[in-house]
This record gives structure tokens, C-alpha cells and sequence, in this order.
């Protein structure tokens, strides 16, 4: 597969970069900008992208351009930092600045070329600035601020751009992208959901063999997808497995199973462990704790269903690009823990499985487009995110079978109505949607009775990544039809809120 490296040199853009350049269906990869040459070249890249980054060249441990990059003789295109690391490193100049150029731009071709054709607003985001070019560049397109606003050495195919392309704010930036990985690298545009279907699933015989592979499956996009992938790779060999831990939403299991028996022709072992998690849960308050018991129970329920289908060597796991990039992207696994995240079927430590992880080079949307293409149901593949922990983390206070049956039932009005208005699903603006059982109680009146009972809140919530997302500005009509609906339909709640925060400061889900 031709491939692009990416390098990140400390980006928040660089993940973004990957994304469009994927887009253009050209694959690519992000490394730490101080990766191993075996490990960046064990993809055979055609060419470099070389990111953003925070630094100046000129500070101490500054990160720069290793020099073998340089000897592959490949095309290089130098983003931002990348740009004045590049600029560095090939004997150009770059000067020092205290002030940033933030914000939109004009730039002008200053000769014609197809690099930045078509391109004039560009978004800028830099302190430092390149002031003499390295020999053998020309300029490109220049800006009121930046006179090399754009450069390139067109016989060594090395270019660099002082804006980001990548970001949505430079409009036609992924055509510059596409233009330098198609046209310049030379990558052919080829990836799709069915060349990754292709790919995966070769990868896959290749790995697991005539072997048995297990795979748990939560009714979550990426864990659904990725069975989904191997066993189209190896049918029944395949042994998928879903736990129900009476912590799910309404008709999760029955619309899992069917998706597999339908759609996928593969049966799906349901193990009805409800009675187990609600006594584990039984009196616990405390968040953290709840989550940890859920996880631990999770693990010992999976193993005793290993055990009976006799123990296969090999596990699934949904693990997904973002996931792989984060834990080892430079410094960025300092953030302090805010919640213990778990994902169903993640990993027993003491369980001897290898591993096949069929979506670990895809972006979300990706596994989506997967998914649709191997004939998973859109109500499947378009779900909204669903956390490991199941309803109790939704569920504040104690966790009964009473209390999480109530939750159900007002979830299941929420989805209903948010879906049949188009505030959910696969072309909806609202990311996530769901209700939360507070351990409240208040006095209502119903029927000329007095009530006092539970009260419940909605959250809705727009993002494009789940790190940070808005409150969804739902129609006042449509919550006043879930909020009637569910005083009405369940016995126990007599007040519905809606929770108007943000994230940060809050959380998406409140535990
Ligand atoms: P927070 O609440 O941290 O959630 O803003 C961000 C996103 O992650 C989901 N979430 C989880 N997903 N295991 C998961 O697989 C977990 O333990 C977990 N906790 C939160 C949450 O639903 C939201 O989409």
C-alpha cells in the first residue's frame, strides 16, 4: 500500500492532517517527529509531512528534521514548524519572534505553480518566521506577513507552507494535501472502505491461521465492526461473544444479535450476567468504584465464556488510530486522569490472548464507512459512542435493577423522540444523547396527588472529538415532548431538567 509519513513535532493539527490526508484516500501514518528511522520507513513511505509544533527552532532540544529523512531523497512538505525546521536544517534562516500571526490570511502565488492553486484565505497560526530561504528554493505565494508564506525546491520536491492547511479555517487546504501526496509523492489514491476491507482481511488469515479467535462484543461501533472484519476474514472460526450486564440500553442485545444473525450470518453467544453485576454493585456510590467493579466483573464473566468455548488463542479487540496515536504521541500522556475510562472487553492482563486488532490504523469514521461497506445495519455502525461502564455511570447514586430499569425506559423516550426529529443518527448534529437518573427526589403534583419521587436530566451534546463539546441548542418543542413523555410513561421520575454545561468545565457524562 503506498503510504504517506506524517511527523508530529508536537501538532495539535497533526492527528487533523492525517485525517485529510486519508480523506484524499491516501493511507498515512503519524510518528513522533523522533521515531526510529526503522519504524518510519517500515511503511515505505512515498513521502513526508512534517507537522506543526509549539517549539522554535531555535530553543534548546528544539525538535528537528532527522537526517535520514533527508537521504531517502523522498518529497517533504513542511508545515508551520515543519516548514522552519526544514528551513533549519537545509541552511535557510529563521527568525526569532515573541508575537504570533494568528488568525486568517491573504496569501498571492508569487509564481504559478499547483501547489497553492486555488488557495488564498489561509489560516496562520506561528510565532517564528523563515527570513531567507535555503538554497535551491524559490517562493511560492507570499502573504502580508509572511513573505515565504509558501516555498519550494521544485528538482528535490522539497516544499514548505507557513499556514495549515489542514485545518477547515484554510478553505481547498486539502487540496494542497491531496495535490502533494498524489501529484508530487506520487501515492495512489486507492484507499477506501473496500481496500481496507481487502487489506484487513488478509492481514487477519495471515496472523490467526486455522486458530479460533474470540471476540466480546459491547453493541459499540468499533467493537461490532472489528468482529464483523475477522469474520469475514475467517468465518467460523470466529467465536463472538456478548456479555449483557443488565447495564445496557433498551433492546442492545436483541439488535447486536440480530445484526450479527442477519446481516453477518454468524451467531452470537449472549451471556446473561445481570444478576452478578447488579449484587457486585449493590450499595455502591462512589463513581470510581462503580466503574472499577463493572470493569473487574466484566473481565471475570469473559473468561469463564473463554474458558467454555475452549480457551482460543486469539482475542479482538476494537482498538481505533486515535487510541494508538494518543498513548504515544510526544507528551501528551500527562493529562491527569479525570475518569478511569474502560471499554468492554478490554484487556484481562492476565489472560493469555493475542491480540488481533483489525481497526488500529482507522479514524472513526473509517470504522463507519467499514462497517457500511461489510453490510452492518445503519442503526448499528451510526450509533452514538456508549460507555464502558453501561448505565451506571449514568445512574448516580446506587445502581439497583430498579433504578437502572427506570433510566432505560426514560432513555429510551429520549432517543426515540431525538431520532424520529433527526437530532440523532448518521446525518444529525447532536453527538451523543442520553439521560441520567439523579439521586433526587422532589415533590410534584400528578393527578391532584402529591409525588415525590426521582428526578431525571438530559444531556445532549454537539463535538467533533468527545475532548471538548457544547450543550445541543435542541428545540424547546422537542424537550417539552421527552420531558411530558417521561413524567408521564415512567413510574418514579416527576421532574426532568436539562443540563446546559459545557465540557470543560463538566464532562459529558456526569460520573
Ligand atoms: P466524558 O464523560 O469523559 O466522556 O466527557 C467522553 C466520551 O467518552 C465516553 N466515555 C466512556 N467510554 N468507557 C468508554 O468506552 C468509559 O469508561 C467511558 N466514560 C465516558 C462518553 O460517553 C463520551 O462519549
Amino acid at each position: 500500500m503506498d503510504s504517506i509519513a506524517i511527523l508530529d513535532f508536537g501538532s495539535q493539527y497533526a492527528q487533523v492532517i492525517a485525517r485529510r490526508v486519508r480523506e484524499a484516500q491516501v493511507y498515512c501514518e503519524l510518528f513522533p517527529w523522533d521515531a526510529p528511522m526503522e519504524e518510519i520507513l517500515s511503511i515505505a513511505p512515498k513521502g513526508f509531512i512534517l507537522s506543526g509544533g509549539p517549539s522554535s527552532v531555535y530553543e534548546q532540544n528544539a525538535p528537528y528534521v532527522q537526517e535520514f529523512i533527508f537521504k531517502t531523497g523522498l518529497p517533504i512538505l513542511g508545515i508551520c514548524y515543519g516548514m522552519q525546521a526544514m528551513t533549519h536544517a537545509l541552511g535557510g534562516e529563521v527568525a526569532a519572534s515573541t508575537q504570533r500571526e494568528y488568525g486568517y490570511a491573504e496569501i498571492e502565488a508569487a509564481t504559478s505553480n499547483s501547489l497553492v492553486a486555488g488557495l488564498s484565505k489561509v489560516w496562520m497560526s506561528h510565532g517564528d518566521r523563515i527570513t531567507r530561504l535555503p538554497e535551491g528554493f524559490i517562493t511560492l505565494a507570499r502573504s502580508g506577513n509572511s513573505p515565504f508564506a509558501a516555498m519550494g525546491d521544485m528538482k528535490r520536491k522539497y516544499f514548505g507552507v507557513q499556514f495549515h492547511p489542514e485545518v477547515h479555517h484554510t478553505p481547498n487546504g486539502e487540496k494542497l494535501l491531496k495535490h502533494f501526496a498524489v501529484e508530487v509523492c506520487g501515492v495512489k489514491a486507492n484507499w477506501n472502505p473496500h481496500s481496507i476491507i481487502d487489506d484487513a482481511v488478509e492481514k487477519i488469515r495471515k496472523q490467526v491461521g486455522y486458530e479460533r479467535v474470540l471476540a466480546a462484543v459491547s453493541g459499540g461501533v468499533d467493537s461490532s465492526v472489528a468482529a464483523a472484519l475477522v469474520h469475514k476474514a475467517i468465518g467460523d472460526q470466529l467465536v463472538a461473544v456478548f456479555v449483557d450486564t443488565g447495564l445496557l440500553r433498551k433492546n442492545e442485545g436483541e439488535q447486536v444479535a440480530s445484526a450479527f444473525r442477519n446481516n453477518l450470518h454468524s451467531e452470537l453467544i449472549t451471556v446473561n450476567a445481570s444478576d452478578e453485576f447488579f449484587s457486585a454493585l449493590a450499595g455502591v456510590t462512589e463513581p470510581e468504584q462503580k466503574r472499577r467493579i463493572v470493569g473487574e466483573k466484566f473481565i471475570r464473566v469473559f473468561e469463564a465464556q473463554a474458558k467454555q468455548v475452549g480457551q482460543p488463542k486469539f482475542l479482538v479487540q476494537g482498538t481505533i488510530y486515535p487510541d494508538v496515536v494518543e498513548s504515544s504521541a510526544p507528551d501528551r500522556n500527562k493529562a491527569q486522569k479525570i475518569k478511569s475510562h474502560h471499554n468492554v472487553g478490554g484487556l484481562p492482563e492476565d489472560m493469555q490472548f493475542e491480540l488481533v486488532e483489525p481497526l488500529r490504523y482507522l479514524f472513526k469514521d473509517e470504522v463507519r464507512a467499514v462497517g457500511e461497506a461489510l453490510g452492518l445495519p445503519e442503526s448499528l455502525v451510526w450509533r452514538q459512542p456508549f460507555p464502558g461502564p453501561g448505565l451506571t455511570v449514568r445512574c448516580l447514586g446506587e445502581v439497583t435493577p430498579e433504578r437502572v430499569s427506570r433510566l432505560r425506559a426514560a432513555d429510551a423516550i429520549l432517543i426515540e423522540e431525538l431520532s424520529k426529529a433527526g437530532y440523532l443518527g448518521k446525518r444529525s448534529k447532536t453527538s451523543q444523547a442520553f439521560v441520567v437518573l439523579l439521586p433526587v427526589r422532589s415533590v410534584g403534583v400528578m393527578g391532584d396527588q402529591r409525588t415525590y419521587q426521582e428526578a431525571a436530566a438530559i444531556r445532549a451534546v454537539t463535538t467533533d472529538d468527545f475532548m471538548t463539546a457544547d450543550w445541543a441548542r435542541l428545540p424547546d418543542t422537542l424537550l417539552a415532548k421527552v420531558s411530558s413523555r417521561i413524567v408521564n410513561e415512567v413510574d418514579g421520575i416527576n421532574r426532568v431538567v436539562y443540563d446546559i454545561t459545557s465540557k470543560p468545565p463538566a464532562t459529558i457524562e456526569w460520573e
